[in-house]
């Protein structure tokens, strides 16, 4: 099955899209601003972050959407365009119909509910167009805004597994969480 890449999704004051190449300025903005609070938790976000690695991100994700393995949306005010942050489904389990949810905000505009609004929003793509049965998110157990996260958006918490995540250097134990179909038709 192939998805439109012009997929747009809205909900209240956010528009989920598909990067594009037209994106990677805003991109580059987005992240350098918001070294001090993604860089602890994401190991990509460092400084020295340029126009070169948000165009290699951008490829990339045009890449997945053909290949149907990561499915990488740009969030955006729906009002005025500006880049709010990104999320997206990558590890896609073929067999088991699942996959991981990946996100970021940017500095100057989290805590105001954009990720959790925006987890619900892919979750829901996930399993209507993807046909999934679980969307995991797992977290460093001390990312609290992560794993709040994950709860405000109605995923369950289910444990800590050992090693789960390889940050680039070394494996660190993860929080999991998930969410299943049901999980969206409550409030
Ligand atoms: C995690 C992140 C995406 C949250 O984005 P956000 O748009 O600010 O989140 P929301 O406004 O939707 O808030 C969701 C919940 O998290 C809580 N939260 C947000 N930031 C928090 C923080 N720094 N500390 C504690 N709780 C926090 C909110 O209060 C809210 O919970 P509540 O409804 O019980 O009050 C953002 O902090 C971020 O980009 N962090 C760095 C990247 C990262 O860790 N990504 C996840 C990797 S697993």
């Amino acid at each position: 099955m192939t998805l439109p890449r012009d997929t747009e999704i809205v909900d209240g004051p956010l528009l989920l899209r598909p990067w594009r190449p037209d994106d990677a300025r805003a991109l580059e903005a987005a992240v350098v601003e918001s070294i001090d609070s993604l860089g602890r938790w994401l190991p990509w976000c460092r400084a020295g972050y340029d126009l070169a690695a948000a165009q290699d991100w951008v490829r990339r994700c045009e890449q997945g959407w053909t290949d149907g393995e990561h499915f990488a949306f740009g969030i955006f005010d729906r009002a005025s365009h500006e880049l709010l942050g990104s999320i997206g489904l990558n590890q896609r389990n073929h067999l088991h119909r699942s996959a991981n949810l990946g996100y970021w905000v940017r500095m100057s505009c989290q805590r105001r509910g954009v990720a959790a609004t925006a987890v619900r929003m892919a979750a829901r793509f996930g399993f209507r167009q993807l046909a999934l049965q679980r969307i995991e998110i797992v977290a460093l157990p001390d990312n609290q805004a992560s794993r709040r996260t994950a709860e405000r958006a109605g995923a369950r918490f289910e444990a800590v597994a050992r090693r789960r995540i390889w940050d680039g250097e070394q494996a660190k134990d993860g929080a999991v969480y998930a969410l299943v179909p049901e999980d969206l038709e409550q409030a």
